[in-house]
């Protein structure tokens, strides 16, 4: 029969060519467009990471203006999507309702779904980064009982998504510039991360012509999982179960048991061997803001980094080059923020939306693209005759 490179979970495999994103995951690198992470998170901001990862250049001051304003001019949601909102049970996890409410964007927004039709691509894309915050907002309002709070187009893109999430009616609500730029931050180190898992599914489900909304949700639906954008969540969780710093080193121990499941979340990447360059910019971040804030005793953050310090003396993690990775410190800064662990992987999703979409746009507009279509090794039954019923 045919042969095949058998390559389980993609270790060694180019899907596809890609001028977004470079990770050289031994030097511990990455690039947006050739721009380093490091400087991007320092000088730049959401919206014009979101302008360089859609576009290929930084835009000049008049390109992010009209940037701006078409982005700003999008972010209310249909208002008969409130009524689907109130489908959703009041428990349900935010992610859930995500997958669903942006699925649900093609049923709303027939006019941006032709792909075949660059303008309506480009409305389809600006729709989703401009609704993704407002989405992931209305979904926590609901989830707390919560009245609806509309986009506020006077502010920026960071702090409408924070007055979204935290203004309610009653009372009067002021975005803290110290939380919008952390938030900002946040979006910008999450905004891209080439062919990983999540956008993996975004290229996959848009290679057979789906509209752009559908393959978004089926990125958010990836992106839930723990071993991928869950990571954030778990990993809050798991500090606040460890609690004090007296009970790291059972951590540690169950952590390098090959027979206990339990792993440390927020630990460990496919690519980087060295280190996560987006981690190294969250701790400092999550020192910064809680130290803005006047946060001075959080006990989550001396387990997260006295956990980070034994694991790296550690030969199991050394040995394995385990790293803490992005989710290991943005956790306590959302805390800090306000924010229960279930949103955040809804902020992830918002973050990285504009890399799904700059990564579906690129695969589209390339005349070369076929539809994705891996092989297997078949290891089941060889060929045999169906018996009937009752001979079973
Ligand atoms: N704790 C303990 N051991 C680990 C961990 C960990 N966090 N991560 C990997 N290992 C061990 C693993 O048991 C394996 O050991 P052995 O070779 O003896 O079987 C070895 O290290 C290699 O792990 P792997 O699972 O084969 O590596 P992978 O490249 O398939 O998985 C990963 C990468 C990120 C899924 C994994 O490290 C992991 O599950 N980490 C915890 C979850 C997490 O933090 N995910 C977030 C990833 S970063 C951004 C994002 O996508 O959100």
């Amino acid at each position: 029969g045919d042969v095949f490179t058998y390559d389980p979970g993609f270790t060694s495999t180019a899907a596809c060519d890609s001028a977004i994103t470079y990770i050289d995951g031994d030097k511990g690198e990455l690039q947006y467009r050739g721009y380093p992470i490091e400087q991007l998170a320092e000088q730049s901001h959401f919206l014009e990471v979101c302008y360089l990862l859609l576009y290929g250049e930084l835009p000049n001051a008049a390109q992010m203006q009209d940037f701006e304003h078409r982005v700003t001019n999008h972010t209310m949601v249909h208002e008969q999507m409130h009524y689907f909102f109130r489908g959703f049970r009041r428990d349900s996890h935010p992610m859930a309702t995500m997958v669903g409410v942006v699925g649900a964007m093609s049923a709303f927004y027939h006019d941006s779904t032709d792909i075949s039709d660059p303008w309506q691509r480009e409305v389809a894309a600006i729709r989703m980064i401009a609704k993704l915050p407002t989405i992931a907002a209305m979904a926590y309002k609901y989830s707390m009982g919560q009245p609806f709070v509309y986009p506020k187009n006077s502010l920026d893109y960071a702090s409408n998504f924070l007055h979204m999430c935290f203004a309610v009616p009653c009372a009067d609500y002021v975005v803290d510039p110290i939380l919008s730029k952390a938030m900002d931050r946040i979006m910008m180190l999450h905004a891209d991360h080439e062919q990983n898992a999540s956008t993996s599914t975004v290229r996959l489900a848009g290679s057979s012509g789906a509209n752009p909304f559908a393959c978004v949700a089926a990125g958010i639906a990836c992106l839930w999982g723990p071993a991928h954008g869950g990571a954030n969540q778990a990993c809050l969780e798991m500090l606040r179960e460890i609690g004090t710093v007296e009970n790291i080193p059972e951590a540690i121990r169950r952590a390098k048991d090959k027979n206990d499941p339990f792993r440390l979340m927020g630990f460990g990447h496919r690519v980087y061997k060295n280190f996560d360059p987006r981690a190294k910019v969250m701790k400092e971040s999550a020192d910064e803001v809680l130290d803005l804030l006047g946060i001075h005793d959080n006990e989550t953050l001396k387990v997260a980094k006295e956990l980070e310090r034994i694991a790296l003396e550690d030969t199991y993690f050394v040995e394995k080059k385990l790293y803490p990775n992005v989710d290991f410190y943005s956790g306590i800064i959302l805390e800090a923020m306000g924010f229960p662990t279930s949103m955040f992987t809804p902020i992830f999703a918002v973050s990285r939306t504009v890399g799904w979409i700059s990564q579906w746009k690129e695969m589209i507009g390339d005349p070369t693209q076929k539809i994705g279509r891996p092989r297997q090794l078949y290891i089941g039954q060889t060929a045999r005759d169906y018996v009937a019923v009752n001979d079973r």
